[in-house]
């Protein structure tokens, strides 16, 4: 009897004794990722600067614009990157470079955020934090005006050149949706809008906003009237991730940007300044 209660006594203490040890090690888990989480923040804002990843290949997100004879990059996604900035209150430092490599910048640090009309799919999900969704996108097929009534149907693609910016959602659509297609995917949809020009491909798949910004500087160009690519998608701002402060940061530069039509402000002044 005394051995039974002095059994069930030390099991009690072994069982306390280790659900501490659990509380603990949950306790000290908390404390070192508010610390990562402070630290990322307060780096951003030590270094007074954000550094934004985009492509600014992408009118009217981000593109390269002369204004007053210097190279600038804007857009609507730029604007938004600017109001985050300043939210947090800091300056902003933008790197372009391949979309393709955003997110491995993000992962090394090389920058702090990306805009770039990155879709957020459930894919990247895996790898990166995303804000809340600020636009859709649909897709659609861009092709040479004289082409224009060839392709009546997405059956009257099978088997052609089809172009997509490399590490989109447009290379996924492409083969996906178009059966047989030879896809070509660059870095750039500068270069892929040239190839298309010089009848190196048949069609490019690109977000429709985009498409209409280079048909309105492209006569050449048009927006396929009949092939439908159909899957809207949501575009939100990516980060790093395990850095819910600089989310919840984002996150209500968004709300704000939003709430008050300001946005809404944005895309039409870009979209505006990309037909120029
Ligand atoms: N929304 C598409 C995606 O996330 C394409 C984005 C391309 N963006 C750019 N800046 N070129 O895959």
């Amino acid at each position: 009897m005394k051995n039974k209660s002095s059994y069930i006594a030390i099991m009690m203490i072994a069982i306390l004794f280790s659900l501490t040890l659990i509380g603990c090690g949950n306790k000290q888990d908390a404390q070192t990722a508010d610390d990562e989480v402070a630290t990322s923040l307060d780096k951003i804002k030590e270094a007074n600067k954000i550094v934004l990843g985009t492509s600014a290949d992408y009118p009217p997100y981000e593109f390269h614009k002369q204004i007053d004879g210097k190279d600038e990059i804007v857009g609507f996604d730029i604007e938004v990157a600017k109001e985050i900035a300043k939210d947090i209150g800091v300056e902003l430092e933008i790197k372009d470079m391949d979309f393709d490599g955003l997110l491995a910048a993000l992962d090394t640090g090389n920058v702090d955020f990306v805009v770039a009309g990155m879709s957020a799919t459930e894919e990247r999900k895996q790898s990166v934090d995303f804000s809340k969704e600020y636009y859709m996108e649909d897709s659609g097929l861009l092709v040479l005006t004289d082409n224009k009534d060839k392709y009546q149907s997405i059956a009257d693609l099978e088997g052609l050149n089809i172009g997509a910016q490399k590490g989109t959602v447009q290379e996924e659509v492409a083969e996906e949706q178009i059966e047989g297609a030879r896809i070509k995917s660059l870095a750039k949809v500068t270069d892929l809008v040239l190839e298309l020009k010089n009848n190196k491909i048949d069609g490019l798949v690109l977000a429709i906003p985009v498409a209409e910004a280079y048909v309105s500087r492209h006569p050449d160009l048009i927006l396929a009237p009949h092939i439908d690519l159909g899957q809207g998608d949501g575009i939100a701002v990516a980060i790093k991730k395990g850095n819910q402060e600089l989310v919840d940061i984002i996150n209500a530069t968004i709300d704000r940007l939003m709430s008050d039509d300001t946005l809404d402000k944005f895309i039409q002044d870009a979209t505006a300044l990309s037909e120029e």
